[in-house]
Parts: C-alpha cells; sequence; structure tokens
C-alpha cells in the first residue's frame, strides 16, 4: 500500500512539463532546484521549442523522452493540466506534482477539472500531488521537486503541510539553523494525495524518525486515525491544525451538541491517535528543533542546570503546567555534585550551579545531570553573569551531549555577539537551543512519546467491549417508531437505552389524571410526572416536570398542572398526555452523557456535569466513539466533577465500574446506529448502587433511516 508513493519519494527519471527559458518561469526554476540540488536521477525538462533548458536536452512532450519518466512535475497552467496528465498516462508515468493553482479552491469549475484529473490518474494507477502545491524535498535523495529554490540538509524529521508558503518559510528557518529532514510534502488540494496517504508511507520510511504536520482540514477521517495510529506507535507525529476557532454553524437539539465544540474534536482525535497537538505556530518550530536532535524521550521528566534561579523557578513552572515532572536527585548523583559543586549550591533539582559558575563547574555538573536516571533529558540555562563563561559552557554543553542518549537542551538568555556565537555553536552541534525556557519545555513536552500514548495508539478498536446481548430487533423498531420531527421522545429513547442494557427509569403514559395516580400507586411512591409530547424536547422550559409527588392526590395535581402548563406554553403542540415514573435519588452527581456528530471526524461521546449549569461549567470529556472500558474511565477521571463521583470528605463513593458500563454501551449503540446522529441521556445519575438514565432524547436521520449508509461509515476511527 505505502509502496504507492515510491513514485513521488524516490523517482529516478523526472519530468518538468512546462520548462521555459526565462528564469523566472515556474518549470524553469524547478528545473533550476533540481539540477542545482544535484539530483541523482534523470531530469527532463519538457518544451516543444527548445533544444535544451537549464543546459540539459529538453523534450517536446512526456511521451518522447529517451524512458519512460518515473515522476512528472506539471508546472502548466490549470487549463493545460489535464491534457498533460493524459500525455503522462499513456507515457507510463507513475506519479505527478500538479503545482498550478485555479482547481477546487476557485469554485464548482475548478472542482470539476480537478475531478477529471483525479479520475485520470486513478484510472491508470497514477499518484498525484497536489495541484495548487508547491510540491517536495527528499534532501537525502538531493531531489527538490520544488519551486523553492533551497533545500535544507538530510535529517530524519519529515514535514507534511498544506501550507506551501509556510513550508517556504520553513524551508529558510531550517537552513539557517542547520536542521535536517528527511521529506517536506506540500499536499495543496490534496485531490488524491493526502495526509493519511502521506503519513501511512512516512510509518515505514525508515528515514523518517519522527514527522511534524501543518494541516487545515481532515477530509477521510477514518484514514487519517488508521495512519497516524500506524505511525504514532513508532515515533512522534505532531501536529498543528489551523482554524481552531471557525464558527460551527450547526444548530444543535441536545446539550451535547452545544457543548461539544469543532476545536475539541481535534483534541480529542490527536489525542486518540498518539498525535501531539500544538496550539501555536512557534511551537511547531521548536518542536522541530527539538527533534532534529533525533533523541526521544518517553518520560517528560527532566533535570535543569542553571546558573540563575529565577530562569529556573520559569523552567519548573512550564514543566508543570505542562504536565511534566522534575527529575529527583538520587543519592548517587547527589554525591556526585556535592563532589564538584561549592557547598551553596541548591542541592536539588534544578541544578543551581550559581552565579559564577566557570565552563569546568558547568561541565561537572551537566555530566552528573546526564547519569541521573531519573531524567529523560537535560535542560541547561545560561544567563551571562560576571564570571559566566558563555562559550565554555556552550563547549561544555556539546561535550556532555556526546555521552549521553538523552535529549540535552540549552536556553543561552541574553544577547550580543559572543552568545550569538555560542548558540550557533550549540546549534551546529545538534543540541536545541531556544530563547526562553519554557520554549524549551514546551518542546520537550511536545516532543516526548510516552509509553501511554503508544500503548493507546497500537490499542485495537472495538465496537462492543462487553458481553451484553443487546435486543437489536427491538432497538431497531423504536428507532423506525420515529415522528416525522425526527426526534424520539422520552420514552422510546429510554426503551432504546435499555434495549442496550443500560439502566432506565422507564416512564408509563397517562391520559388522565386518575390514570396517572393508578400508575403512581402501582410503582411507589414519590414519583415524577413529565408531560409527553411530540414537540416538546426540553420538557423544564414549559413546566412539564414536576419531581416528588408523594401520593395519589399530588399526583392528579401534578397531572392536570403539566398539562395546563405545557398548553400555555407551547399552544400547537399535540400533547399525548404525563408519563409517570420512579424517582430516583440525588446520588453523588447528575452526569450527561450524549453523542453528537462531527462533519470531520463522525459520531463522538461526551461525558459532562449535568445540572442547570452544565453549559457554563462546561465541564466535559469527549472522545471519538467507539470507546472502550479503559477509555470511559479516563473520561470520567478527567472531569473537575471526578472527586464528588469518586467520594469526596467522607461521602460514599458512586459505583464507577456501573458508570462505565453505562458509557461502553451507550458506545456501542452509538456505533451500531449511524441513523442516531445526536442522542443523550441528562441527567445520568449516579450513585453508590449504580448509574441510571433520568432523561433521554434522540436525533434519527431519516433519510439514513430509509437507506442505512455502510456499517461503521459515520465513525471517525474504524473498529476492527
Ligand atoms: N425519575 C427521576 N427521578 C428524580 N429526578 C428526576 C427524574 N426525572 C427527572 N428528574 C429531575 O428533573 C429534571 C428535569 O427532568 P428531565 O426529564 O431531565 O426534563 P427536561 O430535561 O426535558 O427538562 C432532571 O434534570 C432531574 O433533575
Ligand atoms: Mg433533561
Amino acid at each position: 500500500m505505502s509502496g504507492e508513493l515510491d513514485c513521488l519519494f524516490t523517482p529516478h527519471r523526472v519530468a518538468v512539463v512546462g520548462a521555459g527559458t526565462k528564469p523566472t518561469n515556474l518549470g524553469h526554476m524547478v528545473v533550476r532546484n533540481l539540477l542545482n540540488g544535484n539530483f541523482d536521477g534523470v531530469v527532463y525538462p519538457i518544451n516543444p521549442k527548445h533544444e535544451s533548458i537549464g543546459g540539459v536536452p529538453a523534450f517536446p512532450s512526456v511521451g518522447q523522452t529517451p524512458e519512460a519518466p518515473d515522476l512528472a512535475v506539471l508546472c502548466v497552467p490549470a487549463v493545460g493540466v489535464l491534457d498533460v496528465v493524459k500525455q503522462c498516462a499513456e507515457a507510463g508515468v507513475k506519479g505527478i506534482i500538479c503545482m498550478a493553482a485555479g482547481f477546487r479552491e476557485v469554485g464548482p469549475e475548478g472542482r470539476a477539472m480537478e475531478d477529471q484529473v483525479v479520475a485520470i490518474c486513478r484510472a491508470n494507477g497514477m499518484r498525484l500531488l497536489g495541484p495548487n502545491c508547491l510540491g517536495l524535498q527528499v534532501p537525502g535523495r538531493r531531489l527538490n521537486a520544488t519551486f523553492a529554490a533551497h533545500m535544507p540538509v538530510p535529517g530524519n524529521i519529515a514535514l507534511v503541510s498544506q501550507s506551501g508558503a509556510l513550508t517556504a518559510a520553513i524551508i529558510e528557518w531550517a537552513i539557517g539553523k542547520g536542521i535536517g529532514f528527511s521529506k517536506l510534502v506540500t499536499l495543496g488540494n490534496a485531490a488524491d494525495v493526502e495526509l493519511a496517504a502521506v503519513l501511512d508511507y512516512l510509518a515505514d520510511d525508515k528515514d523518517t524518525h519522527s514527522a511534524v504536520v501543518y494541516a487545515e482540514s481532515i477530509s477521510d477521517a477514518q484514514a487519517f486515525t488508521a495512519a497516524a495510529k500506524r505511525f504514532t506507535a513508532r515515533k512522534p507525529l505532531v501536529i498543528y491544525k489551523a482554524g481552531r476557532f471557525a464558527a460551527s454553524a450547526k444548530a444543535a437539539v441536545s446539550h451535547t451538541g452545544a457543548m461539544a465544540g469543532a476545536d475539541e474534536v481535534y483534541n480529542a482525535a490527536f489525542q486518540r491517535v498518539g498525535a501531539t497537538r500544538v496550539l501555536r505556530i512557534s511551537d511547531l518550530y521548536h518542536t522541530i528543533e527539538l527533534l532534529s536532535a533525533d533523541r526521544i524521550a518517553h518520560q517528560p521528566t527532566l533535570a535543569v542546570v542553571t546558573n540563575a534561579g529565577g530562569p529556573g523557578v520559569m523552567s519548573v513552572d512550564a514543566l508543570s503546567e505542562r504536565g511534566g515532572r522534575l527529575a529527583e536527585i538520587s543519592p548517587a548523583t547527589l554525591d556526585a555534585l556535592n563532589e564538584v559543586l561549592p557547598t551553596a549550591w541548591s542541592h536539588a533539582n534544578p541544578i543551581d550551579v550559581l552565579g559564577d559558575a566557570p565552563a569546568a563547574r558547568y561541565e561537572a555538573a551537566i555530566n552528573a545531570a546526564v547519569t541521573e536516571e531519573d531524567a529523560d533529558a537535560v535542560l541547561v540555562i545560561l544567563t551571562p553573569q560576571a564570571m559566566t563563561n558563555i562559550i565554555g559552557s556552550a563547549d561544555a554543553v556539546i561535550a556532555a551531549a556526546h555521552t549521553t542518549d538523552k535529549p540535552v537542551l540549552a536556553v543561552w538568555m541574553g544577547g550580543g555577539a559572543e552568545n550569538e556565537k555560542a548558540i550557533r555553536k550549540l546549534t551546529s552541534a545538534g543540541i536545541p537551543t531556544f530563547e526562553f525556557p519554557e520554549n524549551a519545555v514546551d518542546a520537550f513536552v511536545n516532543g516526548t512519546v510516552s509509553q501511554r500514548h503508544a500503548d493507546q495508539a497500537a490499542a485495537p478498536v472495538a465496537a462492543q467491549t462487553d458481553d451484553l446481548t443487546p435486543d437489536r430487533e427491538r432497538a431497531a423498531a423504536l428507532i423506525a417508531s420515529v415522528p416525522e420531527t425526527g426526534l424520539l421522545p422520552e420514552t422510546e429513547s429510554k426503551e432504546l437505552f435499555d434495549a442496550y442494557g443500560i439502566p432506565v427509569a422507564l416512564p408509563r403514559l397517562a391520559t388522565s389524571a386518575d390514570q396517572a395516580a393508578a400508575l403512581a400507586d402501582e410503582m411507589g411512591y414519590p414519583v415524577v410526572a413529565k408531560i409527553a409530547s411530540p414537540d416538546i424536547t426540553h420538557k423544564t422550559d414549559v413546566g412539564g416536570v414536576v419531581v416528588g409527588p408523594k401520593n395519589a392526590e399530588q399526583v392528579r395535581a401534578a397531572f392536570e398542572r403539566i398539562v395546563a402548563n405545557a398548553r400555555a406554553a407551547k399552544p400547537q403542540a399535540r400533547i399525548d398526555g404525563v408519563v409517570i415514573e420512579q424517582m430516583v435519588g440525588a446520588g453523588n452527581a447528575e452526569l450527561i452523557l450524549g453523542s453528537t456528530r462531527d462533519p470531520s471526524f463522525g459520531q463522538t461521546i461526551m461525558v459532562a456535569a449535568g445540572g442547570t449549569s452544565a453549559e457554563i461549567l462546561k465541564d466535559s470529556a469527549l472522545q471519538l466513539a467507539p470507546v472502550d472500558a479503559a477509555l470511559a474511565r479516563e473520561m470520567v477521571e478527567s472531569l473537575r466533577i471526578w472527586p464528588l463521583i469518586k467520594g469526596y470528605r467522607g461521602a460514599e463513593g458512586a459505583d464507577v465500574d456501573a458508570l462505565v458500563k453505562v458509557i461502553t454501551r451507550f458506545s456501542t449503540l452509538v456505533a451500531e446506529h449511524p441513523e442516531i446522529t445526536e442522542t443523550e441521556m441528562n441527567p445520568l445519575t449516579v450513585s453508590p448502587s449504580g448509574a441510571i438514565a433520568l432523561d433521554a432524547r434522540a436525533v434519527i436521520d431519516l433519510d439514513a433511516l430509509a437507506d442505512p449508509p455502510a456499517r461503521y461509515s459515520h465513525l471517525g476511527i474504524l473498529p476492527e
């Protein structure tokens, strides 16, 4: 599968179509870049009017080159692309890079043209990068198939970007820093080769040890999550996603819909596949710098060596904020440090070597720090003080880094010529060097690949994780009973949950006050009475809920009051009657358990603190469906109200296992039913005796009901 992209990354013969003689001509630039980069394959400039371009022989068409090209770089304008792609197919070309803009991004005509190009590529087994892209670079093969004049040195980081312009900026920055890359790929419109295909290829690419992604949108979620999981099971993946706050136009029926923001879904997706998300583009640069050292930490534990207290504290603050930890200095390391440091040293991590530290003292302290077993990396901070040897201390860092495989990071604060010289020395020795302690710590945490992440990425995804056999026939019948509004009422929604083994307070319908009283007598008091209407989903809003009637008389009064309230608030609403259900005690907490559909990542599952202030408190956890018991537990434990659920200040804890079971069964229900687009229980009350849904609603997609979509097609992560 991944071998399919060899035509792009390891071509032997590259044709450049549309190569002119003018130095400003796009194709001419690409030919120049290939030649100047010393590409060790063959370059065929294609130009019917000239014998040679840039000093190498030109050919009139891709079909007339001495040997068939593997790769064709198309530098012709959009209108000419379709013809050339057809010629490429005839000539036996395997890969195409299309640089021209003017396709999908300009409107329907462009989109139609793009679709035609892709269709021809697919029909002929060709892979297409772009259109509307900068091309790609493989420094290790000296392949610069872009119109960016320069190429970084070979390295182990792959950069995959949806922005050509940003890539051009990163290239120039990286060259200045001496940072190397295995591959630099710009996706442009990603008409054929998208992020998923590239990640899938890079997962197996031995030259690539980590990948950094700039993404604007992710089209095929299932392909992306599968490829990203494969990648992160082996190596770090860092993603910057642009457009965090794009307004979501969706009108949500449920609380879940209102609370599950589009940006949180990206967090959930990236976390699920074991990728690290960075929120600032500066963090992306810093993380690239860290990864360029090609050393991976597996725990965010850091030893800090500093000649200044303040910047040491800054690094500790940054580390705590990011969930990292200061390494604990072992007695052996402590002894070693005591031997080489003056008695006034900090005797703890951060290892403060004091303001008067000469280079030799730094060196001795760094050497001791890198051997500390609890530290997965060492950060050395220097501020220029009277006795400081700015260059000599940099040499000490470089020397110590040679004695260890751990990441060694530097922060040389201050400025001026000497400082710049030291930073240049550090950088060219491959020591990631940062301006401020926070930058260093952020990069370190972003580049750390925890075993937990890797394990999670490697874990199988299952739609069902317990031994329950749901009553699928009953569930299907209930879903099919949905009225034309698409809203499944409380009773049917609860029965649906019940069919999947979820405890619910089952309502029974009364059409008269006397019948309500009779039902309540049968059930036992206290009860809850609620309006039953296909046109009312938020019952409290219309005065449609009475909690706690204790006898028949109170039930009759509640019936009359509820019906009158509903008639007054919503005169048009059809009223079926009033339902009576058992009143359930308050328990430890009222939660919301919901599911909503994200346009990119499909069905999601949310657990949140419920109650009337749910949307203000926003205490929620989101995951892509399906979730297993471990993920469900992680979601619950991540809530701020977790102490209330677990039991707090002597209060008895809720039955967390029962809650986890409700979540996984809910997940199974949602995974098995693509026609349920939105559903929630609010509240789901948790107590020492279990978890029970007191209210329920579901939104059914009537089109999907009539014409069922493929199994699991509504999920962003495919169960095995
Ligand atoms: N069976 C029940 N036992 C105890 N309290 C309940 C029960 N059903 C509902 N409630 C309480 O009444 C509130 C409103 O009822 P609910 O069915 O959620 O209506 P809605 O959300 O449509 O306004 C719930 O949030 C819960 O606090
Ligand atoms: Mg409710």
